[in-house]
């Protein structure tokens, strides 16, 4: 959701925290701020829009040595949850006395009523925002010690927090601590950088430690400690950090978005490597942690996620029903402990989270655990929150994700959960024979997708004869109804385009009442059981006027007579095909959003990850 980073070492500390924010801003970016104690004097510097306004105003406000001259300091990228984006809600916030500046992701829950006993005692607010309520809580109980007064502070607090904290009182010092929301540590030589995410912490050092829930920690340049919340020393051991900062650049290309498409052959190799026993005809998935015996003791599959990886949940459904036999159903994971779902130990909870940080996600995994299910996690983010807490599941090797539309790690999702099935259906229906003809199909993916990225300047040149519109509709069914639900949601992500994604046979029972002469229909008749039903509702939809793009199977003349645009997904199984029909998807939403001059990877209104329910 919102970014943090903190730095202090040797060096001044706005240029490197305004570095920080430049790499945490896909994580929210509506507003920016930073806070340095520059000596004994606490300096606060925000701005409404990007970081780069910050960056302006900051150099106004500011004289010229702060940015050459060692100092300390935390700094904010934010999405506004509380309060719209002004500058007067924009992070930091200080206490009542100006003394304390406070960074803040998450959300407090009970701060009208925390509010309104400040209020009464005298304090005034200048925002609108739980955040500044924290700081004047802090500010409260702080006479002279910091540390002591955020733990007081935190005791009071319901709801979710990453923090970080200064006071000009206590010069060398950033207290920051977690619940719910991710804090990393970057242990560097003689300085320590603070983040809400690796990626700021990249340019400095490899060397990590992730706080865990409850862990409060007194950072300085060249010592960390880490606590308990009632003051109990806790160890936390360093990790290092497997990203290299290039990962971090756009690499030549316009946007991260495209960058990250094209890196999709790459990423699925990555997750596909190592992963395929060809003799047995199954897969090698050791971070399942479950033996044969256990996986055969699964009755039922529950898939949870959000967004982009709610689909590729829906993708697994099929999957797992359709090679494993084994009944799959998909959970919202926003209602998912809301309603008190019947699980137990013979079912198999699959969280599926690019960042490993979804709050409804992670509030799945806590429950699905709680009534003894076997919990997995399905995370792109190595040591992030839900990896750590389901404690055995499958990484997916895609590399960082910087782009807000989910690309590289949705077909990533997608190859690991048909891994996942081919092993489940080896333990149960597949011969050896049927399983090694998967798990070739499965190795070809990176190839499949490649041929498609080949078609981006065919893709870019049919975008322009649609992006003219307002509306859109997508269609497919079987596993292809949620490649449609995922290319609708690309598109009206990143173009603002009004799409919607249907089954292909549920258009006539209402949507198909909205179309009109010119409306696109892109029908995902890819040469599966069912195209021909398919052939038939976009007749349908051709007899209202539509214009049809179709992704057909190559050379399926059939098909492609019925269209009035095509783009050709090279032949392969149906599950298989999910994936280079996806990435089809993804360039046409890209080149369209292009076309309409659209803020590609940070679009209005979103966050790459968002930790708040
Ligand atoms: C946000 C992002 C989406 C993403 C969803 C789930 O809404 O904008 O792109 O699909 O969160 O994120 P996760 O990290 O759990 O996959």
């Amino acid at each position: 959701m919102c970014g943090i980073v903190g730095y202090i070492g040797k060096a001044a500390a706005p240029p490197i925290l305004l570095h920080g924010l430049r790499r945490l801003e896909y994580r929210g970016y509506d507003s920016a701020g930073m806070a340095i104690i520059d000596g004994r004097q606490l300096l606060v510097s925000k701005a409404p829009g990007k970081v780069a306004n910050l960056k302006e105003k900051s150099k106004c406000e500011w004289p010229a040595e702060l940015f050459s001259q060692p100092s300390y300091g935390i700094a904010h990228t934010r999405w506004a949850t509380h309060g719209p984006p002004t500058e007067a809600n924009a992070h930091p916030h200080r206490d009542q006395s100006g003394e304390i500046a406070l960074v803040h992701n998450g959300i407090i829950e009970n701060y009208r009523s925390l509010r309104a006993r400040l209020e009464a005692k005298g304090h005034v607010f200048l925002s609108e925002t739980d955040t500044e309520v924290l700081a004047h809580l802090i500010g409260d109980r702080y006479e002279e010690n910091l540390f002591q007064a955020v733990c007081d502070a935190l005791h009071q607090v319901e709801g979710t927090f990453g923090i970080a904290v200064i006071s000009s009182r206590e010069p060398g010092l950033i207290i920051t601590a977690r619940r719910g929301s991710p804090i990393v540590l970057g242990i560097g030589d003689g300085e320590t950088i603070i983040a809400s995410d690796a990626a700021a912490i990249l340019a400095h050092t490899q060397r990590v430690i992730y706080l865990d829930d409850n862990d409060i920690a007194i950072v300085k340049a060249d010592h960390v400690e880490i606590r308990d919340l009632n003051n109990v020393p806790v160890n936390r051991a360093v990790a290092e950090l497997e990203l290299d900062a290039s990962a971090a650049e756009k690499g030549g290309f316009a946007h991260f978005m495209l960058k990250e498409i094209h890196e999709q052959p790459e990423s699925l190799r990555n997750a596909i490597r190592g992963r395929l026993d060809f003799a047995l005809g199954s897969s090698v998935l050791s971070g399942m942690g479950t033996s044969p015996r256990e996986l055969a003791e699964i009755n039922r599959i529950v898939l949870v996620g959000c967004g982009t990886s709610l689909h590729s949940g829906l993708i697994g459904e099929y999957a797992f029903e359709d090679l494993a036999d084994t009944p799959a159903e998909v959970q919202q994971a926003a209602e998912f402990r809301y309603r008190n779902p019947i699980i137990g130990r013979s079912d198999l909870v699959i969280a599926i989270s690019q960042s490993g940080e979804t709050a409804d996600t992670l509030a799945a995994v806590r429950e699905a655990n709680q009534k003894g299910a076997f919990v997995m996690g399905l995370c792109n983010v190595v040591g992030s929150t839900i990896a750590r807490e389901t404690g055995r599941g499958i990484y997916l090797h895609a590399g960082p994700e910087i782009s807000v539309a989910s690309t590289k790690a949705f077909t990533c999702q997608v190859a690991v959960l048909l891994m996942m099935a081919l092993k489940m259906g080896r333990s149960r229906r597949f011969s050896r024979q049927e399983g090694m003809d998967f798990a070739r199909q499965i190795e070809a993916i990176p190839s499949l997708v490649a041929q498609v990225i080949a078609q981006n300047d065919h893709i870019a040149r049919i975008a322009e004869s649609y992006a003219a519109n307002e509306h859109a509709f997508f269609i497919g069914r079987g596993p292809m109804y949620p490649v449609a639900l995922e290319g609708a949601l690309k598109l009206k992500e990143i173009s603002y385009i009004h799409a919607e994604g249907y089954h292909a046979a549920e258009l006539k029972h209402g949507p198909i009442a909205l179309l009109e002469k010119g409306t696109p229909v892109i029908a995902l008749a890819n040469d599966i059981p069912g195209k021909d039903k398919t052939l038939g509702n976009i007749e349908e939809c051709k007899a209202r006027g539509a214009r049809i793009l179709g992704l057909i199977t190559a050379g399926d003349e059939e098909a492609a007579a019925v269209m009035d645009d095509v783009i050709e997904i090279p032949a392969c199984h149906p599950l298989v095909a999910t994936i280079p029909s996806a990435v089809a998807l993804q360039l046409f939403a890209y080149h369209i959003a292009r076309i309409r001059g659209c803020e590609i990877d940070q679009p209005r209104n979103l966050a790459k990850s968002v930790t708040v329910e």
